[in-house]
Protein backbone atom coordinates (compact mmCIF):
# COMPACT_ATOMS: atom_id res chain seq x y z
CA UNK A 1 0.00 0.00 0.00
CA UNK A 2 1.14 3.45 -0.91
CA UNK A 3 2.75 5.82 1.46
CA UNK A 4 -0.27 7.16 3.37
CA UNK A 5 0.03 11.20 3.10
CA UNK A 6 -3.56 11.93 4.31
CA UNK A 7 -3.18 9.70 7.59
CA UNK A 8 -5.79 12.21 9.41
CA UNK A 9 -9.29 10.93 10.83
CA UNK A 10 -11.91 12.63 8.48
CA UNK A 11 -13.62 14.49 11.44
CA UNK A 12 -9.80 16.30 12.01
CA UNK A 13 -11.17 19.43 10.73
CA UNK A 14 -13.42 20.01 13.30
CA UNK A 15 -12.32 17.57 16.41
CA UNK A 16 -8.81 19.09 16.87
CA UNK A 17 -6.89 16.44 18.78
CA UNK A 18 -6.17 12.79 18.61
CA UNK A 19 -8.82 10.97 20.39
CA UNK A 20 -7.23 9.48 23.78
CA UNK A 21 -5.02 6.55 23.11
CA UNK A 22 -7.46 4.69 25.28
CA UNK A 23 -10.57 5.51 23.30
CA UNK A 24 -8.23 4.66 19.79
CA UNK A 25 -7.73 1.33 21.44
CA UNK A 26 -11.14 0.38 22.22
CA UNK A 27 -13.63 2.48 19.76
CA UNK A 28 -12.29 0.88 16.79
CA UNK A 29 -14.51 -2.17 15.24
CA UNK A 30 -12.26 -2.57 12.68
CA UNK A 31 -10.77 -6.10 13.72
CA UNK A 32 -14.33 -7.57 13.74
CA UNK A 33 -16.23 -5.68 10.82
CA UNK A 34 -13.31 -6.06 8.67
CA UNK A 35 -15.60 -9.55 7.22
CA UNK A 36 -18.11 -6.84 5.79
CA UNK A 37 -15.68 -5.98 3.10
CA UNK A 38 -17.06 -7.21 0.52
CA UNK A 39 -20.78 -6.30 1.32
CA UNK A 40 -19.13 -2.68 1.61
CA UNK A 41 -17.67 -1.94 -1.97
CA UNK A 42 -20.93 -3.97 -3.46
CA UNK A 43 -22.96 -0.96 -1.55
CA UNK A 44 -20.54 1.65 -2.45
CA UNK A 45 -20.30 0.67 -6.23
CA UNK A 46 -24.43 0.17 -6.14
CA UNK A 47 -24.29 3.42 -4.29
CA UNK A 48 -22.26 5.58 -7.02
CA UNK A 49 -23.98 3.90 -10.02
CA UNK A 50 -27.49 5.54 -9.05
CA UNK A 51 -25.63 9.23 -7.96
CA UNK A 52 -24.41 8.48 -11.72
CA UNK A 53 -27.99 7.61 -12.50
CA UNK A 54 -29.64 10.17 -11.14
CA UNK A 55 -27.20 12.73 -12.24
CA UNK A 56 -25.13 13.21 -8.46
CA UNK A 57 -22.15 12.37 -9.96
CA UNK A 58 -20.57 12.52 -13.65
CA UNK A 59 -19.83 9.66 -15.57
CA UNK A 60 -16.14 9.83 -15.22
CA UNK A 61 -16.08 10.27 -11.33
CA UNK A 62 -18.18 7.03 -10.92
CA UNK A 63 -16.09 5.20 -13.12
CA UNK A 64 -12.68 6.55 -10.59
CA UNK A 65 -14.38 5.50 -7.81
CA UNK A 66 -15.58 1.92 -9.29
CA UNK A 67 -11.85 1.46 -10.40
CA UNK A 68 -10.79 2.57 -7.39
CA UNK A 69 -13.22 0.36 -4.92
CA UNK A 70 -12.45 -2.98 -7.23
CA UNK A 71 -8.67 -2.47 -6.74
CA UNK A 72 -9.44 -2.02 -2.89
CA UNK A 73 -12.00 -5.71 -3.14
CA UNK A 74 -8.59 -7.22 -5.08
CA UNK A 75 -6.20 -5.66 -2.39
CA UNK A 76 -8.35 -7.06 0.15
CA UNK A 77 -8.13 -10.56 -1.28
CA UNK A 78 -4.99 -10.73 -1.91
CA UNK A 79 -4.10 -9.79 2.04
CA UNK A 80 -2.35 -6.88 0.49
CA UNK A 81 -4.71 -3.91 2.39
CA UNK A 82 -3.48 -2.18 5.47
CA UNK A 83 -6.16 -2.02 7.93
CA UNK A 84 -5.92 0.81 9.95
CA UNK A 85 -7.32 1.30 13.67
CA UNK A 86 -7.20 5.05 13.46
CA UNK A 87 -9.98 4.80 10.90
CA UNK A 88 -12.27 3.14 13.33
CA UNK A 89 -14.11 0.60 10.73
CA UNK A 90 -14.25 -1.05 7.75
CA UNK A 91 -16.21 1.46 5.91
CA UNK A 92 -13.68 4.47 6.65
CA UNK A 93 -10.77 2.12 6.14
CA UNK A 94 -11.67 1.24 2.38
CA UNK A 95 -13.17 5.75 1.96
CA UNK A 96 -9.42 6.55 2.96
CA UNK A 97 -7.82 4.10 0.97
CA UNK A 98 -9.92 5.63 -2.02
CA UNK A 99 -8.46 8.82 -1.44
CA UNK A 100 -5.19 7.49 -1.70
CA UNK A 101 -6.07 5.80 -5.22
CA UNK A 102 -8.12 8.27 -7.27
CA UNK A 103 -7.44 11.27 -5.30
CA UNK A 104 -10.35 13.73 -3.91
CA UNK A 105 -12.84 12.29 -6.60
CA UNK A 106 -12.85 9.87 -3.01
CA UNK A 107 -14.72 12.61 -1.66
CA UNK A 108 -18.00 12.03 -4.09
CA UNK A 109 -18.69 8.23 -2.32
CA UNK A 110 -20.36 9.48 0.18
CA UNK A 111 -23.09 12.07 -0.91
CA UNK A 112 -26.02 11.03 -0.20
CA UNK A 113 -25.45 8.48 2.95
CA UNK A 114 -23.72 7.93 5.80
CA UNK A 115 -22.10 4.92 7.78
CA UNK A 116 -25.52 4.73 9.46
CA UNK A 117 -27.77 3.74 6.46
CA UNK A 118 -24.18 2.20 5.14
CA UNK A 119 -23.19 -0.11 8.08
CA UNK A 120 -26.94 -2.08 8.35
CA UNK A 121 -26.82 -2.12 4.04
CA UNK A 122 -23.60 -4.69 4.29
CA UNK A 123 -24.64 -6.72 7.39
CA UNK A 124 -28.12 -7.41 6.11
CA UNK A 125 -26.42 -8.18 3.40
CA UNK A 126 -24.18 -10.49 4.88
CA UNK A 127 -26.73 -12.02 7.50
CA UNK A 128 -28.84 -12.70 4.02
CA UNK A 129 -26.23 -14.88 2.58
CA UNK A 130 -25.34 -16.43 6.18
CA UNK A 131 -29.01 -17.49 6.40
CA UNK A 132 -28.64 -19.26 2.86
CA UNK A 133 -25.72 -21.14 4.08
CA UNK A 134 -27.30 -22.27 7.66
CA UNK A 135 -29.86 -23.40 5.77
CA UNK A 136 -27.96 -25.27 3.53
CA UNK A 137 -25.88 -27.19 6.28
CA UNK A 138 -29.27 -27.80 8.13
CA UNK A 139 -29.72 -29.26 4.70
CA UNK A 140 -27.20 -31.93 5.17
CA UNK A 141 -27.56 -32.74 8.44
CA UNK A 142 -31.27 -33.54 7.23
CA UNK A 143 -30.05 -35.95 4.18
CA UNK A 144 -28.11 -37.37 7.42
CA UNK A 145 -31.05 -38.22 9.58
CA UNK A 146 -33.43 -39.58 6.19
CA UNK A 147 -30.12 -42.13 5.42
CA UNK A 148 -29.97 -43.35 9.23
CA UNK A 149 -33.81 -43.32 9.17
CA UNK A 150 -33.83 -45.51 5.99
CA UNK A 151 -31.98 -48.46 8.27
CA UNK A 152 -33.85 -48.44 10.81
CA UNK A 153 -37.35 -48.37 10.54
CA UNK A 154 -37.75 -51.82 12.04
CA UNK A 155 -35.56 -50.90 14.78
CA UNK A 156 -37.79 -51.27 18.25
CA UNK A 157 -36.67 -49.03 21.10
CA UNK A 158 -38.70 -48.06 24.19
CA UNK A 159 -40.01 -44.41 23.27
CA UNK A 160 -39.22 -42.47 27.10
CA UNK A 161 -41.41 -39.70 28.71
CA UNK A 162 -39.69 -38.37 32.07
CA UNK A 163 -37.16 -40.51 30.79
CA UNK A 164 -39.10 -43.44 32.02
CA UNK A 165 -40.58 -46.26 29.47
CA UNK A 166 -43.95 -45.24 27.58
CA UNK A 167 -44.20 -47.03 24.55
CA UNK A 168 -42.39 -48.59 22.02
CA UNK A 169 -41.79 -47.01 19.31
CA UNK A 170 -39.63 -47.00 16.03
CA UNK A 171 -35.91 -45.46 15.99
CA UNK A 172 -36.36 -43.96 12.77
CA UNK A 173 -39.77 -42.41 14.06
CA UNK A 174 -37.62 -40.65 16.89
CA UNK A 175 -35.04 -39.55 13.90
CA UNK A 176 -37.68 -38.03 11.83
CA UNK A 177 -38.83 -36.11 14.86
CA UNK A 178 -35.45 -34.58 14.35
CA UNK A 179 -36.01 -34.05 10.54
CA UNK A 180 -39.22 -32.12 11.60
CA UNK A 181 -37.40 -30.00 14.17
CA UNK A 182 -35.00 -29.13 11.56
CA UNK A 183 -37.13 -28.48 9.11
CA UNK A 184 -38.80 -25.72 11.23
CA UNK A 185 -35.35 -24.14 11.90
CA UNK A 186 -34.77 -23.47 8.32
CA UNK A 187 -38.46 -22.45 7.76
CA UNK A 188 -37.60 -20.03 10.85
CA UNK A 189 -34.33 -18.92 9.33
CA UNK A 190 -36.60 -18.09 6.09
CA UNK A 191 -39.09 -16.07 7.57
CA UNK A 192 -36.63 -13.56 9.11
CA UNK A 193 -35.80 -12.61 5.41
CA UNK A 194 -38.65 -10.96 4.52
CA UNK A 195 -37.58 -7.97 6.89
CA UNK A 196 -33.76 -8.38 5.81
CA UNK A 197 -34.56 -8.16 2.42
CA UNK A 198 -35.87 -4.57 2.78
CA UNK A 199 -32.88 -1.79 1.75
CA UNK A 200 -31.73 0.72 4.00
CA UNK A 201 -29.50 2.22 1.39
CA UNK A 202 -30.71 6.08 1.52
CA UNK A 203 -31.79 7.01 4.15
CA UNK A 204 -28.44 8.56 5.78
CA UNK A 205 -27.68 9.59 8.95
CA UNK A 206 -31.86 9.21 9.84
CA UNK A 207 -33.46 12.14 7.91
CA UNK A 208 -33.13 11.11 4.66
CA UNK A 209 -31.41 13.21 2.40
CA UNK A 210 -32.19 16.50 0.12
CA UNK A 211 -30.03 14.53 -3.27
CA UNK A 212 -32.34 13.26 -5.42
CA UNK A 213 -31.23 9.58 -5.32
CA UNK A 214 -33.30 6.68 -6.68
CA UNK A 215 -33.66 4.35 -3.58
CA UNK A 216 -35.60 1.75 -6.12
CA UNK A 217 -32.39 1.43 -8.14
CA UNK A 218 -30.21 0.16 -4.99
CA UNK A 219 -32.71 -2.34 -3.92
CA UNK A 220 -33.01 -4.14 -7.21
CA UNK A 221 -29.00 -3.66 -7.66
CA UNK A 222 -28.59 -5.48 -4.28
CA UNK A 223 -30.80 -7.57 -4.36
CA UNK A 224 -33.18 -6.59 -1.73
CA UNK A 225 -37.29 -5.91 -2.83
CA UNK A 226 -38.21 -2.88 -1.45
CA UNK A 227 -36.79 -0.11 0.23
CA UNK A 228 -37.59 0.64 4.01
CA UNK A 229 -40.35 3.22 4.68
CA UNK A 230 -39.04 5.55 7.42
CA UNK A 231 -35.32 6.91 7.86
CA UNK A 232 -35.37 6.90 11.32
CA UNK A 233 -36.40 3.72 12.42
CA UNK A 234 -34.33 2.05 9.87
CA UNK A 235 -30.65 3.49 10.69
CA UNK A 236 -32.03 2.04 14.67
CA UNK A 237 -33.64 -0.78 13.69
CA UNK A 238 -31.74 -4.07 14.80
CA UNK A 239 -34.74 -6.33 14.75
CA UNK A 240 -33.59 -8.52 12.10
CA UNK A 241 -30.02 -9.06 14.57
CA UNK A 242 -32.74 -10.18 16.99
CA UNK A 243 -34.33 -12.46 14.42
CA UNK A 244 -31.05 -13.92 13.36
CA UNK A 245 -29.75 -14.40 16.65
CA UNK A 246 -32.81 -15.76 18.03
CA UNK A 247 -33.17 -18.09 15.68
CA UNK A 248 -28.97 -19.05 16.29
CA UNK A 249 -30.28 -19.98 19.54
CA UNK A 250 -33.60 -22.05 18.99
CA UNK A 251 -31.66 -24.35 16.19
CA UNK A 252 -29.02 -24.34 18.82
CA UNK A 253 -31.22 -25.48 21.20
CA UNK A 254 -32.41 -28.14 19.27
CA UNK A 255 -28.63 -29.76 18.80
CA UNK A 256 -28.77 -29.21 22.21
CA UNK A 257 -31.56 -31.52 22.99
CA UNK A 258 -30.83 -34.14 20.94
CA UNK A 259 -26.84 -34.32 22.18
CA UNK A 260 -28.12 -34.79 25.56
CA UNK A 261 -30.02 -37.25 24.39
CA UNK A 262 -27.04 -39.25 22.87
CA UNK A 263 -24.88 -38.50 25.91
CA UNK A 264 -27.93 -39.85 27.64
CA UNK A 265 -28.01 -42.83 25.84
CA UNK A 266 -24.51 -43.19 25.30
CA UNK A 267 -24.18 -43.68 29.51
CA UNK A 268 -22.95 -47.03 30.61
CA UNK A 269 -26.85 -47.25 32.10
CA UNK A 270 -28.58 -47.13 29.24
CA UNK A 271 -26.11 -48.74 26.81
CA UNK A 272 -28.25 -47.30 23.42
CA UNK A 273 -25.92 -45.92 21.40
CA UNK A 274 -22.33 -46.52 20.19
CA UNK A 275 -20.13 -43.16 18.88
CA UNK A 276 -17.26 -44.71 17.24
CA UNK A 277 -13.80 -43.47 17.89
CA UNK A 278 -14.00 -40.74 15.78
CA UNK A 279 -15.97 -38.75 17.64
CA UNK A 280 -15.19 -39.40 21.83
CA UNK A 281 -12.09 -38.85 23.87
CA UNK A 282 -10.14 -40.15 26.41
CA UNK A 283 -9.31 -39.65 29.77
CA UNK A 284 -5.65 -38.31 30.49
CA UNK A 285 -5.77 -40.39 34.15
CA UNK A 286 -8.85 -43.63 33.10
CA UNK A 287 -7.15 -45.84 30.41
CA UNK A 288 -10.43 -47.59 29.99
CA UNK A 289 -12.69 -44.04 29.17
CA UNK A 290 -14.58 -43.26 25.98
CA UNK A 291 -15.85 -39.99 26.39
CA UNK A 292 -19.26 -38.04 24.53
CA UNK A 293 -17.02 -34.96 24.26
CA UNK A 294 -18.40 -33.47 21.15
CA UNK A 295 -21.64 -34.07 22.67
CA UNK A 296 -21.20 -31.85 25.32
CA UNK A 297 -19.58 -29.23 23.33
CA UNK A 298 -22.93 -29.47 21.43
CA UNK A 299 -24.80 -29.17 24.53
CA UNK A 300 -22.52 -26.64 25.98
CA UNK A 301 -22.32 -24.30 23.31
CA UNK A 302 -26.16 -23.33 23.21
CA UNK A 303 -25.30 -21.28 26.66
CA UNK A 304 -22.94 -19.10 24.20
CA UNK A 305 -25.70 -18.62 21.94
CA UNK A 306 -28.13 -17.80 24.34
CA UNK A 307 -25.96 -15.37 25.87
CA UNK A 308 -25.09 -13.47 22.69
CA UNK A 309 -28.94 -13.49 22.10
CA UNK A 310 -29.45 -11.85 25.28
CA UNK A 311 -26.57 -9.34 25.01
CA UNK A 312 -27.58 -8.12 22.15
CA UNK A 313 -31.62 -7.53 23.87
CA UNK A 314 -29.75 -6.06 26.38
CA UNK A 315 -27.87 -3.46 24.33
CA UNK A 316 -31.38 -2.35 22.55
CA UNK A 317 -33.52 -2.02 25.68
CA UNK A 318 -33.78 1.74 26.62
CA UNK A 319 -31.43 3.20 23.66
CA UNK A 320 -33.45 5.68 22.29
CA UNK A 321 -33.69 5.85 18.26
CA UNK A 322 -31.97 6.12 16.23
CA UNK A 323 -28.16 5.30 15.87
CA UNK A 324 -25.80 5.35 19.02
CA UNK A 325 -22.54 3.69 19.32
CA UNK A 326 -23.83 1.30 21.32
CA UNK A 327 -25.37 -0.80 18.43
CA UNK A 328 -21.80 -1.55 17.08
CA UNK A 329 -21.28 -4.72 19.11
CA UNK A 330 -24.19 -6.23 17.10
CA UNK A 331 -21.49 -7.93 14.47
CA UNK A 332 -19.68 -9.29 16.96
CA UNK A 333 -22.04 -10.94 18.79
CA UNK A 334 -23.91 -12.06 15.28
CA UNK A 335 -20.34 -13.03 13.95
CA UNK A 336 -19.76 -15.20 16.93
CA UNK A 337 -23.47 -16.80 16.89
CA UNK A 338 -23.15 -17.64 13.56
CA UNK A 339 -19.53 -19.44 13.91
CA UNK A 340 -20.55 -21.18 16.71
CA UNK A 341 -23.82 -22.52 15.16
CA UNK A 342 -22.02 -23.56 11.74
CA UNK A 343 -19.59 -25.38 13.98
CA UNK A 344 -22.20 -27.20 16.30
CA UNK A 345 -24.03 -28.04 12.67
CA UNK A 346 -21.01 -29.36 11.14
CA UNK A 347 -20.14 -31.41 14.53
CA UNK A 348 -23.42 -32.77 14.89
CA UNK A 349 -23.00 -34.34 11.18
CA UNK A 350 -19.90 -35.73 12.07
CA UNK A 351 -21.22 -37.74 15.27
CA UNK A 352 -24.69 -38.55 13.45
CA UNK A 353 -22.23 -40.11 10.43
CA UNK A 354 -20.12 -41.97 13.39
CA UNK A 355 -22.66 -43.72 15.64
CA UNK A 356 -24.42 -46.57 15.61
CA UNK A 357 -28.15 -47.72 17.03
CA UNK A 358 -27.51 -50.55 19.53
CA UNK A 359 -30.86 -52.76 18.53
CA UNK A 360 -30.22 -55.68 20.61
CA UNK A 361 -30.23 -52.88 23.60
CA UNK A 362 -32.64 -51.26 22.30
CA UNK A 363 -34.75 -54.10 21.99
CA UNK A 364 -34.38 -55.74 25.16
CA UNK A 365 -34.74 -52.15 27.10
CA UNK A 366 -38.14 -51.96 25.23
CA UNK A 367 -39.41 -55.53 26.66
CA UNK A 368 -39.04 -53.86 30.49
CA UNK A 369 -41.34 -51.90 32.07
CA UNK A 370 -44.90 -52.88 31.24
CA UNK A 371 -44.11 -50.92 27.93
CA UNK A 372 -47.36 -52.52 26.35
CA UNK A 373 -49.68 -51.98 29.10
CA UNK A 374 -51.83 -49.02 27.05
CA UNK A 375 -51.91 -51.20 24.24
CA UNK A 376 -53.78 -53.81 25.99
CA UNK A 377 -55.69 -50.71 27.55
CA UNK A 378 -56.76 -50.28 23.82
CA UNK A 379 -57.45 -53.12 23.18
CA UNK A 380 -59.91 -53.75 25.47
CA UNK A 381 -61.83 -50.68 24.83
CA UNK A 382 -61.93 -51.87 21.01
CA UNK A 383 -62.79 -55.77 21.50
CA UNK A 384 -64.85 -55.58 24.81
CA UNK A 385 -67.15 -52.83 24.60
CA UNK A 386 -65.52 -51.04 27.77
CA UNK A 387 -65.15 -47.54 27.94
CA UNK A 388 -61.20 -46.54 28.20
CA UNK A 389 -61.15 -45.41 32.04
CA UNK A 390 -62.59 -48.90 33.13
CA UNK A 391 -60.12 -50.48 30.65
CA UNK A 392 -57.17 -48.44 32.47
CA UNK A 393 -58.49 -50.19 35.74
CA UNK A 394 -58.47 -53.21 34.39
CA UNK A 395 -54.76 -53.28 32.79
CA UNK A 396 -53.13 -51.18 35.79
CA UNK A 397 -54.69 -54.39 37.79
CA UNK A 398 -52.74 -56.74 35.19
CA UNK A 399 -49.50 -54.83 35.81
CA UNK A 400 -49.76 -55.22 39.38
CA UNK A 401 -49.97 -58.74 38.76
CA UNK A 402 -47.39 -58.46 37.00
CA UNK A 403 -45.56 -57.18 39.08
CA UNK A 404 -46.54 -59.31 41.89
CA UNK A 405 -45.70 -62.28 40.02
CA UNK A 406 -42.13 -60.59 38.68
CA UNK A 407 -43.25 -61.40 35.04
CA UNK A 408 -43.55 -59.55 32.16
CA UNK A 409 -47.00 -58.67 30.50
CA UNK A 410 -46.17 -61.03 27.39
CA UNK A 411 -45.33 -63.82 30.00
CA UNK A 412 -48.59 -63.77 31.43
CA UNK A 413 -50.74 -66.72 30.35
CA UNK A 414 -54.65 -66.53 29.64
CA UNK A 415 -55.48 -68.18 33.10
CA UNK A 416 -53.78 -65.34 34.93
CA UNK A 417 -55.11 -62.77 32.93
CA UNK A 418 -58.61 -64.48 33.61
CA UNK A 419 -58.44 -63.92 36.66
CA UNK A 420 -58.44 -60.05 36.62
CA UNK A 421 -60.56 -59.75 33.32
CA UNK A 422 -62.56 -63.11 32.47
CA UNK A 423 -63.50 -61.78 28.84
CA UNK A 424 -60.28 -62.23 27.62
CA UNK A 425 -58.96 -64.99 25.59
CA UNK A 426 -55.77 -65.72 23.67
CA UNK A 427 -56.17 -63.24 21.02
CA UNK A 428 -55.05 -60.66 23.35
CA UNK A 429 -51.93 -62.10 23.59
CA UNK A 430 -50.70 -60.56 20.00
CA UNK A 431 -50.88 -56.86 21.70
CA UNK A 432 -48.13 -57.58 24.00
CA UNK A 433 -45.44 -57.89 20.84
CA UNK A 434 -43.44 -55.22 19.82
CA UNK A 435 -43.55 -55.00 16.72
CA UNK A 436 -47.12 -54.90 16.03
CA UNK A 437 -47.51 -52.76 18.92
CA UNK A 438 -45.34 -50.38 16.98
CA UNK A 439 -47.00 -51.17 13.54
CA UNK A 440 -50.45 -50.35 15.53
CA UNK A 441 -50.07 -46.85 15.78
CA UNK A 442 -51.33 -45.58 12.02
CA UNK A 443 -52.72 -42.68 13.16
CA UNK A 444 -51.43 -39.76 11.15
CA UNK A 445 -47.42 -38.96 12.66
CA UNK A 446 -47.61 -42.15 14.31
CA UNK A 447 -45.18 -44.18 14.54
CA UNK A 448 -46.28 -47.27 12.49
CA UNK A 449 -43.65 -48.34 9.80
CA UNK A 450 -45.95 -47.50 6.85
CA UNK A 451 -46.32 -43.74 8.62
CA UNK A 452 -42.37 -43.25 8.53
CA UNK A 453 -41.78 -44.69 5.45
CA UNK A 454 -44.12 -42.21 3.95
CA UNK A 455 -42.60 -38.82 5.56
CA UNK A 456 -38.90 -40.40 4.79
CA UNK A 457 -40.23 -40.70 0.78
CA UNK A 458 -41.84 -37.15 1.50
CA UNK A 459 -38.88 -35.48 2.96
CA UNK A 460 -36.51 -37.41 0.22
CA UNK A 461 -38.12 -35.72 -2.59
CA UNK A 462 -38.12 -32.27 -1.08
N1 LIG B 1 -18.89 1.07 12.80
C1 LIG B 1 -20.10 1.77 13.06
C2 LIG B 1 -21.12 0.75 13.60
O1 LIG B 1 -21.02 -0.38 13.29
C3 LIG B 1 -20.65 2.37 11.83
C4 LIG B 1 -21.65 3.45 12.08
C5 LIG B 1 -21.00 4.65 12.57
N2 LIG B 1 -21.90 5.76 12.68
C6 LIG B 1 -21.68 6.75 13.53
N3 LIG B 1 -22.57 7.67 13.53
N4 LIG B 1 -20.65 6.77 14.33
O2 LIG B 1 -22.00 1.05 14.35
Amino acid sequence: MAKNKNNQTVWNTRIKKDSSSLFQKVGNSIDIDKKLYKEDIAVSIAHVEMLFRQKIISFKIKNKIIYGLNKIEREIIKKKFEYNKKYEDIHMNIEKRLFQIIGEDAGYVHTARSRNDQVITDFKIWIRSSTNEINKSLDKIIKTILKISEKNIYTIMPGFTHLKIAQPISFAHYLMAYVEIFNRDKKRFTNNLENIYENPLGVAALAGTSFNIDRNFTTKKLGFKKPTNNSIDTVADRDFVLDFLYSVSVCSLHISRMAEEFIIWNSDGFNLINLSDRVVTGSSIMPQKKNPDLLEYLRGKSGITFGNLFSMLTILKGLPLSYFKDLQDDKEIVFKSNETLNNCIKILNEILKNFSPNKQKMLELANTGYITATDLADYLVKNHEMPFRKAYQVTASIVNLAEKKKKKLHELNIIELNKIEPKLTKDVLKVFDLKYSVNSKKSFGGTSFDNIKKMITKYKKT
